[in-house]
C-alpha cells in the first residue's frame, strides 16, 4: 500500500520548535515564540526555504499532534517529565553544556542522563525518517542532538544529513572527559556536512575524531574506517541574524517613538548602557556588573547621568548552577542599587522577562552602549541584533572576544570580561570615544552583518551540504562554502586595526568620564 502522507525535501531537527507551549494554572494552552538564538536564526531561514520542523514543544508528555505555522509544519517530538530531567535539563545542559563551555561550572556525569540523551536522540532520528521525502535535506541542529545523525543514516539512507553546532565545540582535552566521548563522536559521523561557528571548532571536532577514534583526517575531512570510503567534511560556516527583516522592523516609526519613550522614561540618561542576555553563566553577567559597580564606586560614572539596563531571560532554571546564577544576580543588583541608586534614579534596571521582537528593536536603539561580555559563547546574535537596529550609525559595542560575533566583529570595543580592568576601560572607551569614530566603527560593524547575513548563511549552509565532503563552486550572491569567514581564530587583538585594545595588564583604569558624580 502506498502511503499518502505528505513527506518534506527539507527538515530542519531542533531541541525546541519554533514555538514553545505553555499551559497556564486554568489549564489553557497558549503557543508563546521560544527562547534563544536557534530559533530566531532558524525561523527567518524556513521562511524562505519551506519544509518540516522536528522539535520538543517545551513541556512534559505527549507530543500534539503536527501543525502549520507560517508555512512550516511542525512535527513535535514528546518528552516524559524523567527525560526532560535527564536528557534536557541533565545530559544537556548538565553534562555537555559545561564541557562546551570551557568548564565554568563542572559538569555532572550520570549514566542514566547517557540512556535518556540516546534514547531522545534515536525518537528524533525516528520523527526526521518519517518526514523526510526521498533524497530529501536533513538539517540537525546544536548539541542536544549529536547522536541523530547516525541514527537517522541508519534508517534514510537515501538523504544528505548536515549538523550545524551553534555553541562551541571544545578542545579535546576537555572533550575527552566525556566517558561517552567515541560515541559522540560516531554519532557526529553519520552527518556528510558538520558546520561549526569558529575554525577552531571545526578543528577541534577533526583532532577529537584522529586522537579519540584513531580516524585518518586531511584538513576539513574525516575518513571513516567502517569499509565505506565515506568522508565528513568539519568546517566553520558561523550564522547570522536576518538583517534586512531586522532593520526595517527598527527603521518603523513607532519603534523610533518607543525607543526615544524608553530613554524619556529612564530620565533621558546621557549614557544608557545595555544588556540582554539568557540568564547563563556563560554570558558573563555577574563579571559586567562587578565592572559597572567599581566604574560607579569610583565616581567614572553614576546616576542619572548613566544608567544600566539588564534584560535577564529566565532560562533553564530547574540546574542549579542556573538557579545559583539568578540568585547570585539579583542580590548584586539589589546591592548596587542600594548603595549607588539614587531616588527616582536607579543604578540598575533589572528585567526578568521576554519581549516582543519591537521592543527589543526598540531597546538596542535606545541603547548608546551595548554590552556583550559572554566567557564563552558560540555566535552572540544579540551582538549583531544590535548593530542591525542602529541604522542611525549610533551606539557603541562592547564585545567579548570570547565570543563567535567578535571573529567577525572585531572592530567592536573588545574586552577580555575576565580582566576587570580592561572591562571598566572597554565600558569608558564605549562611553567617550567622539561620536564620528563611534560612527566609522559602527559603519564597519553593519556592513559586516549585512554581507554575512542568515539568509547567505543558510544559502552557504545547503550548498556545502549539496557538495560534502567536497566543497562547494562559489556562489555569486555570496561567497563559498569554504571561504574562511572569520578574520582570525585565536590571537585576540593581533590583527584588531580600529578597535582599541583590550588588555590592562591589571592596571587601573584612569579615564574619568565627564558626568560622573
Ligand atoms: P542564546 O542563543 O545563547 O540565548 P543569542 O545571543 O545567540 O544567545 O540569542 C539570543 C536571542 O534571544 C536573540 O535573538 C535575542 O534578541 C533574543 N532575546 C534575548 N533576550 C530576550 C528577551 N528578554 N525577550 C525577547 N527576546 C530575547
Ligand atoms: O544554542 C544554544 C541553545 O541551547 C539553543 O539550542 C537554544 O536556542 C538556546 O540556547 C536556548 O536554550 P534552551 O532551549 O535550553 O532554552
Amino acid at each position: 500500500m502506498t502511503s499518502t502522507r505528505k513527506t518534506f525535501d527539507l527538515v530542519v531537527a531542533a531541541n525546541r520548535l519554533p514555538v514553545d507551549k505553555q499551559v497556564d494554572e486554568q489549564g489553557n494552552v497558549e503557543w508563546h515564540r521560544s527562547p534563544g538564538g536557534l530559533v530566531t536564526a532558524m525561523e527567518s531561514v524556513m521562511r524562505s526555504n519551506p519544509g518540516a520542523w522536528v522539535g520538543w514543544s517545551g513541556d512534559a508528555g505527549e507530543a500534539p499532534p503536527p501543525f502549520d505555522e507560517e508555512g512550516m509544519h511542525l512535527r513535535p517530538v514528546g518528552l516524559s517529565a524523567e527525560e526532560v530531567r535527564d536528557f534536557y535539563e541533565g545530559f544537556s545542559n548538565d553534562t555537555l553544556w559545561p564541557i562546551y563551555h570551557d568548564v565554568i561550572v563542572p559538569a555532572s556525569f550520570h549514566r542514566e542522563w547517557w540512556a535518556a540523551y540516546v534514547r531522545v536522540n534515536r525518537r528524533f532520528a525516528e520523527a526526521v525518517a518519517e518526514e523526510a521525502a526521498p533524497g530529501a535535506r536533513v538539517w540537525i541542529q546544536d548539541y542536544q542532538l549529536q547522536l541523530a545523525p547516525a541514527f537517522v543514516r541508519q534508517l534514510r539512507p537515501d538523504v544528505r544529513i548536515g549538523w550545524f553546532n551553534h555553541i562551541p565545540f571544545p578542545p579535546v582535552e576537555l572533550f575527552a572527559q566525556l566517558p561517552w566521548r567515541s560515541s559522540l563522536l560516531e554519532g557526529l559521523l553519520g552527518a556528510d556536512f558538520l558546520g561549526f561557528q569558529r575554525q577552531a571548532d571545526a578543528r577541534n571536532f577533526v583532532r577529537a575524531c584522529r586522537q579519540l577514534l584513531g580516524l585518518r583526517a586531511k584538513g576539513e575531512r574525516v575518513a571513516l574506517d567502517d569499509g565505506s570510503g565515506r568522508q565528513v567534511r568539519a568546517t566553520a560556516i558561523p550564522i547570522s541574524v536576518d538583517y534586512r527583516g531586522l532593520e526595517s522592523l527598527a527603521q518603523q516609526p513607532e519603534v523610533m517613538a518607543r525607543a526615544k519613550e524608553i530613554r524619556e522614561s529612564l530620565g533621558n540618561p546621557d549614557v544608557l548602557m545595555l544588556g540582554v542576555d539568557r540568564l547563563d553563566y556563560t554570558k558573563g553577567i555577574r563579571h559586567r556588573l562587578k565592572a559597572y559597580e567599581e566604574l560607579l564606586l569610583e565616581r567614572h560614572i553614576g546616576p542619572p547621568d548613566v544608567t544600566l539596563v539588564q534584560v535577564a531571560t529566565p532560562s533553564r532554571e530547574r540546574v542549579e548552577a542556573y538557579r545559583s546564577l539568578r540568585e547570585e544576580i539579583e542580590q548584586t543588583v539589589g546591592r548596587i542599587n542600594g548603595e549607588l541608586g539614587k531616588i527616582g534614579a536607579p543604578a540598575v534596571h533589572y528585567l526578568h522577562h521576554s519581549y516582543p521582537r519591537e521592543e527589543m528593536a526598540a531597546l538596542f536603539q535606545a541603547a548608546d552602549v551595548m554590552l556583550v561580555t559572554p566567557l564563552r559563547d558560540g555566535m552572540n546574535l544579540v551582538a549583531k541584533e544590535y548593530v542591525t537596529c542602529r541604522h542611525d550609525l549610533g551606539g557603541a559595542l562592547v564585545l567579548s572576544e570570547f565570543t563567535g560575533a567578535w571573529h567577525e566583529l572585531h572592530q567592536a570595543f573588545t574586552c577580555n570580561p575576565h580582566d576587570i580592568e580592561g572591562l571598566k576601560q572597554a565600558m569608558l572607551r564605549a562611553i567617550n570615544t567622539p561620536k564620528r569614530d563611534k560612527e566609522r566603527i559602527m559603519r564597519a560593524l553593519r556592513r559586516r552583518v549585512a554581507d554575512h547575513d542568515v539568509q547567505r548563511w543558510a544559502r552557504r549552509y545547503l550548498a556545502a551540504l549539496d557538495a560534502a565532503p567536497d566543497v562547494p563552486a562559489p556562489d555569486p550572491r555570496g561567497g563559498a562554502a569554504s571561504a574562511p569567514v572569520a578574520p582570525h581564530d585565536s590571537a585576540p587583538s593581533a590583527s584588531v586595526k580600529e578597535g582599541p585594545r583590550t588588555e590592562t595588564d591589571g592596571r587601573p583604569v584612569r579615564a574619568r568620564v565627564g558626568s560622573g558624580r
